[in-house]
């Protein structure tokens, strides 16, 4: 069983390095979404298609069929946790469990973000590393964030946002029918804990991990939990 990783908005996948270290044995493949480094299509052609969570996970799955991977153990965080949701309710024959790290069932944006980004990336650059992480931390994450998102880019950063601002599965979830863990930092400002409460109380059987004083960075905040975390998600749908 592979575990598949889906990576947040304005980022790409390396947001995942720090987890996969801890992930020792597990077969995993994290691509990048469409829009940056070599994923395509490139980042202006991919705005220009005003993609939606549909699309990101039609790339998935495309990924997961280059791979020759039929069937997996999806996480995602944020937009990927989105990706992830979305999979499971459309392809719930591809997806044997579900990890939603950072996650919600709706996922509407900070009007600032999306204008802002419109703008260029300067300030919502700020603003997302001045967000993304909990107070105690913030410092020491800052400049890799302003790294990532200046990587990704304003194109593909817009695409993403505009896509998470679309996104509502409220009343789908019950739809959800495998193995699910849902994982929150309980100073989340940009997915706050009462969306990953309400993804664990509407999908059956889900179970809820809140990390005290942990942000919406969860993958680079506390990256051996979240590995062990789906480490028991995918060893369990391994034996299912
Ligand atoms: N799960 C559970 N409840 C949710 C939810 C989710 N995924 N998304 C929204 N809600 C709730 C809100 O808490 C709110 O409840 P309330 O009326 O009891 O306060 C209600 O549904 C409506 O919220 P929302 O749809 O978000 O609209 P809004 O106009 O109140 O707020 C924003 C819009 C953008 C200000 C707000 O969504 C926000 O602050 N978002 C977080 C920051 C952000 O930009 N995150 C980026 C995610 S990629």
């Amino acid at each position: 069983m592979t575990l598949v990783l889906i990576h947040c908005s304005a980022a790409d996948a390396s947001v995942w390095d720090s987890v996969r270290e801890h992930l020792f044995g597990i077969p995993v493949l994290a691509p990048d979404l469409p829009g940056r480094r070599a994923a395509q299509p490139p980042a202006d052609e991919w705005l220009e298609l005003a993609p939606g969570v549909d699309a990101y996970a039609a790339s998935i799955l495309r990924d997961m069929d280059q791979a020759g991977v039929e069937r997996a153990t999806i996480a995602g965080h944020s937009l990927g946790g989105a990706v992830a949701l979305w999979l499971a309710l459309h392809w719930p024959e591809r997806v044997a469990g579900l990890g939603l790290v950072g996650a919600g069932a709706r996922l509407r944006v900070k009007p600032e973000i999306i204008e802002g980004l419109q703008d260029g990336l300067r300030e919502v650059a700020d603003l997302m590393a001045a967000v993304g992480f909990a107070h105690s931390v913030r410092d020491r994450y800052r400049v890799a964030m302003l790294r990532m998102i200046h990587s990704v880019g304003a194109s593909a950063s817009l695409a993403d946002f505009r896509a998470c601002d679309r996104f509502d599965v409220m009343e789908g979830l019950r739809e959800v029918r495998c193995p699910t863990r849902v994982l929150v930092g309980t100073e989340d400002l940009l997915t706050p804990p009462k969306y990953s409460a309400f993804l664990a109380e509407r999908i059956s059987g889900a179970r809820l991990t809140e990390y005290p004083g942990a942000g919406h960075m969860l993958p680079w905040e506390r990256p051996a939990e979240v590995a062990g975390e789906l480490a028991v998600l995918w060893a369990a749908t391994s034996r299912s």
